[in-house]
């Protein structure tokens, strides 16, 4: 079982790995363009985009490992949570690609890949540890204790990813918003605008973005084109703080109540450079924490971390059947 191929489809990156004897050989992410003149991921095109790309994906990842398709032992796939159309496309391939080389596949759960991301190349993370997962469709603080997950926050509206889609949206940037606000943040003052940091009634640990979302709005709507124009370094700065800052207080407010002092981040907004900085300061706080960030290629979407997930159950024999459906609502600790 020692050459895994995970293939990762489940929203708008296409892409293929190949890991050997649990090391990294390859790894292709082929972005999807289409969507980016609709300011968001369309279901119907991402599932056609992954039709016409994956095969060649795979192929491509074979290819920079310098193996070919007869050489593969595993297969590991994405099978939730996403877009149905889009994980249907992956787990089918993995399905017949594994009858036609009878060889073993299995279905990982996208978010259990996120938190792997952090686990390639490197096996110095002790359990228990917390792992903060924000993505664009997730914000949550789970507690991971070996293959046991408990989650223990979570938003009640928007990601904090989404939070930075709709912002760059609202201030006319190109999806997707992180990169873009992170952009036009250089040089911009974080404290010109005060845009609050959401606190959730019920629960202290909880997130809540929309309430900021909205606030970008109104401010917007105050002002015409050519005053967002000229602020909009400001804007986004103050923005992108505010979304960093709510981060970081349930993050700190977490690690307080539970008394854990290692941290994994994980999913795209780990890229974010000025979360990076503010968890940095985090650690200055507490001498004990130690805080750990994927590479940058492996904080979005990619398969590398699907195949690191897919090896860990490989190499226990937990393989999947052929009944095996995508789910799109699944969470981590039901899959
Ligand atoms: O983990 P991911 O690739 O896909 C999901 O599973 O959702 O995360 C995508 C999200 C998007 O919302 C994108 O705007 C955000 O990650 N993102 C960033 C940055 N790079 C990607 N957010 C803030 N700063 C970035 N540099
Ligand atoms: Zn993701």
């Amino acid at each position: 079982m020692n050459v895994v191929l995970g293939i990762e489809t489940s929203c708008d990156e296409t892409s293929a790995a190949i890991m050997k004897d649990g090391e990294l050989l390859s790894n292709i992410v082929y972005s999807q363009k289409i969507h980016i003149k609709y300011g968001g991921v369309v279901p119907e095109y991402a599932s056609r985009e992954h039709e016409k790309n994956l095969i060649n994906t795979i192929k491509e990842s074979l290819c920079v490992a310098n193996l070919t398709m007869s050489d593969l032992d595993a297969i590991a796939v994405t099978y939730g949570p996403g877009l149905l159309g889009s994980l249907l496309v992956g787990l089918n391939m993995a399905k017949g690609l594994s009858i036609g080389l009878d060889i073993p596949f299995v279905g990982v759960n996208h978010m259990e890949g996120h938190l792997f991301a952090n686990m390639i190349g490197r096996n110095d993370i002790n359990y228990p540890y917390l792992c903060l997962l924000v993505s664009g469709g997730h914000t949550q603080i789970w507690e991971v204790e070996a293959d046991n997950y408990n989650l223990i926050s979570d938003t009640i509206d928007d990601a904090a990813g989404e939070a930075f889609d709709k912002g760059a949206k609202i201030l006319g940037l190109k999806y997707p918003g992180g990169p873009e606000i992170q952009k036009a943040s250089i040089g911009g003052n974080p404290e010109r605008y005060n845009f609050p940091r959401p606190q959730v009634k019920k629960s202290k640990f909880n997130f809540s973005f929309s309430g900021l979302k909205t606030s970008l709005l109104y401010k917007c709507r105050d002002m015409n084109d050519k005053s967002i124009k000229d602020s909009l370094s400001d804007l986004s700065a103050s923005y992108q703080e505010a979304i960093v800052d709510t981060l970081i207080n349930k993050l700190e407010l977490a690690i307080n109540e539970t008394g854990i002092n290692t941290v994994s981040i994980a999913g795209g907004v780990a890229a974010n450079k000025r979360f990076r900085e503010k968890t940095s300061m985090l650690v200055d706080k507490y001498q004990k924490l130690s805080v750990i960030f994927p590479d940058m290629e492996f904080c979005t979407d990619n398969a590398a971390m699907i195949a690191a997930a897919g090896y860990n159950k490989i190499i226990k024999k937990q393989f999947s059947n052929y009944d095996l459906t995508a789910v799109p609502n699944l969470s981590l600790n039901n899959g």
